[in-house]
Parts: structure tokens; C-alpha cells; sequence
């Protein structure tokens, strides 16, 4: 990759404000836990598997501000960081799993100097073991990738949304490098743009051949025969398979069930939520209004309408033709399949 989207620095967190591409790469650098909250809630970052990463940051980054002078107060200190982390964004499970990954260390009968350390280098774990995840994921999955076939992603589960390569298209940059010609076709993704700002941005940066559409195309291009599979990330799997992605996902989903294309969806392990049963119990950010009738600070819509924001929707796990996680390509029946691939 020829950019990084975060990483820990010298006792601080660099991370790209994403809020600024295509226009401007700039990283900022956080000291403090509230600068990463505020960061995840606001979308300088973004991404199920970026934002647990960034959490795990900000947990390390408030054990290393921490003046407690007792166990107890440290441990109290740490679950407040835990809790403002994971309060910031409620639909990516990759967000509590890393937080509660390196709040569990406070179990640990240290002193408080090793759980600091402890910490610190757990975060790091979570680091380098998401760049390892993706890596595998885009190996899996590049079996699925057809020579000269086009494939539609929505959103962005690139490199911008993990530490590492991405998901989704970690997929095609592994297919590419396995000498595989094909296209991509990315879905701009109202209202925030992941898809014409980040995918387009960072797959064309990486030499991937990708066409950029807007979301409301994309019946019309399925149904002349100009996409040939759908490819996406995932903010939360449910046990049952049921999958919460960026809205507009599961439109996509019925409507290539409806043209019989294959819809894959690719995800780490940290995303599968074996405790949320299936897609109805997963809860659904409701993003501000501004989002929807502004379009980059111009007023788009009369001010007072009436707005609806939802930032995800949940996609049946029927729809879905296969699930590639760090392990490997999973089929239904999801429930069984997924657990047994853990084991
Ligand atoms: O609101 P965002 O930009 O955080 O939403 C991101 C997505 O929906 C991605 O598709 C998902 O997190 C998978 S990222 C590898």
C-alpha cells in the first residue's frame, strides 16, 4: 500500500482524516483518548476493522496519560476509556471486541507499570494481527475473483478501513497480483461518499481498473450484463449470517439475487458477533442530519425537511453466496459453518 490510514507513533496515534480525500492526504496525531473518540464519532477514521484498531490506540493512549496512583483507580480510569471508545459508533462490533480485548488485561494481577505496558503492546497485537487478517482474507477470496468478469463494491472495505490491505478489496488486490484481469466497479455511497472519496481513491492509486457509479445504477448496469459479482465488507455478522453493512448493501444484495449474481461479503473473525443471533438484534447508527441535506457544506434539501439517516442496513443471510473470513471461503448454513470455522 502507498499510504497508511493509522498506526501508533512515539506514545501518540497518526491517523489519515479521511473527512479531507480525495482532495488532501493529511494525518493527524492524537494524544489523548477524547481527540480518538471524537475521531471514530466524526469519521476521521472509519471502517469496522480501522475503528476497533483505533480504539485499541485510545485505550493504550489513556493507560499511558493515566496519573492513578492505585490498581483501583487505573482500573476504574480504564473502563470510562472503554466505555467512551465504544459508545462512539454502535453498529461495527470491531469496535467493542478490540476495546474489551485490551480491557480484559485489567484482570491481570500486575503491577500498574506492566498492565500499562501490557496494554500498549496488546494494542499493537490487535495492530499487526488485522494487517495479517487482510492479507488472508484477499488470498481466500481471490479464488472467487473470475478472469475478465467486473465486480461491484459498496462503500469502502479497503485499506482505509483496516490497518492493513482491507477486506473487500484486499480481494482484488491479491487477484491482481495473481496476474488476474478484471474491473471494479465502486458505488459512491450516499450520503457520506466512502465509495467515490475512499474506494475509488485508493484502488485507482493501486493500479486496480475501477469505474466509478452512483448508488442508484446500479439495477440498470446488473440487468445489461455489466457486473458480474458484488463484493463487500461488513460491520457486524450476526450467528446466523445475517450481515449489517454501509446502507444500500442489501439493495444491492436483492437486486443481484435478482439477476442471479453471486453477492460475497469478506470480514474478519473480529467482525462475526456470535452473541448478536441474527440481523434484527444488531443496532443501527443513526447518523446527523447534515449528512443528508448537505452536500460538502452546501444546503442540498430545504433545511427543515424531515431527514432520515440510518448509516447501515442488514442483509439477509439467504442473499449471501459466501462469507471469506482470515480462515477461509464459508457457505451456508452460516450458523453452523461460521462457529465450526472459529473452532
Ligand atoms: O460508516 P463507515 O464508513 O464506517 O462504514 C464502513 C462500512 O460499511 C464498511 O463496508 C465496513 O466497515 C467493512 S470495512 C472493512
Amino acid at each position: 500500500m502507498n499510504f497508511y490510514t493509522l498506526k501508533w507513533q512515539d506514545g501518540t496515534v497518526l491517523m489519515m482524516d479521511q473527512r479531507k480525500l480525495p482532495t488532501q492526504e493529511i494525518y493527524n496525531t492524537y494524544t489523548r483518548i477524547e481527540e480518538v473518540a471524537e475521531a471514530i464519532k466524526t469519521m476521521v477514521v472509519r471502517g469496522a476493522p480501522a475503528i476497533g484498531v483505533a480504539g485499541a490506540f485510545g485505550m493504550a493512549l489513556a493507560a499511558q496519560n493515566s496519573q492513578a496512583g492505585s490498581l483501583e483507580t487505573f482500573r476504574q480510569e480504564m473502563d470510562q476509556a472503554a466505555d467512551l471508545l465504544i459508545s462512539q459508533r454502535p453498529t461495527a462490533v470491531n469496535l467493542p471486541w478490540a476495546v474489551r480485548r485490551v480491557q480484559n488485561l485489567l484482570n491481570q494481577n500486575n503491577s500498574l507499570e506492566v498492565l500499562k505496558e501490557n496494554i500498549l503492546s496488546e494494542a499493537l497485537n490487535i495492530f499487526e494481527e488485522d494487517v495479517a487478517m487482510c492479507e488472508a482474507m484477499g488470498k481466500h477470496g481471490a479464488q472467487l475473483i473470475e478472469e475478465g468478469k467486473t465486480y461491484l463494491t459498496h462503500c469502502n472495505a479497503g485499506a482505509l478501513a483496516t490497518a492493513g490491505q482491507g477486506t473487500a478489496l484486499s480481494v482484488f488486490y491479491e487477484a491482481a497480483k495473481e496476474g488476474k484481469k478484471f474491473s471494479v466497479i465502486a458505488s459512491e455511497t450516499r450520503p457520506f461518499l466512502q465509495g467515490a472519496r475512499l474506494t475509488a481513491w485508493e484502488l485507482e492509486k493501486n493500479g486496480i481498473d475501477v469505474t466509478l457509479i452512483t448508488d442508484n445504477m446500479v439495477a440498470h448496469l446488473m440487468k445489461l450484463g455489466k457486473i458480474h459479482g458484488v463484493v463487500t465488507g461488513s460491520d457486524r455478522i450476526a450467528a446466523n449470517g445475517d450481515v449489517a453493512n454501509k446502507i444500500g448493501t442489501y439493495g444491492a444484495a436483492l437486486l443481484a439475487k435478482a439477476h442471479k449474481i453471486p453477492f460475497y461479503v469478506v470480514a474478519p473473525y473480529s467482525t462475526v458477533d456470535f452473541e448478536t443471533p441474527n440481523g434484527e438484534a444488531i443496532p443501527i447508527e443513526e447518523r446527523p442530519r447534515e449528512e443528508v441535506i448537505q452536500f460538502f457544506g452546501t444546503a442540498s434539501a430545504p433545511e427543515s425537511i424531515r431527514v432520515l439517516n440510518p448509516a447501515f442496513d442488514v442483509t439477509p443471510a439467504e442473499l449471501i453466496k459466501a462469507i471469506v473470513t482470515e480462515r477461509g471461503i464459508v457457505h451456508a448454513p452460516y450458523k453452523i459453518n461460521l462457529a465450526q470455522q472459529l473452532k
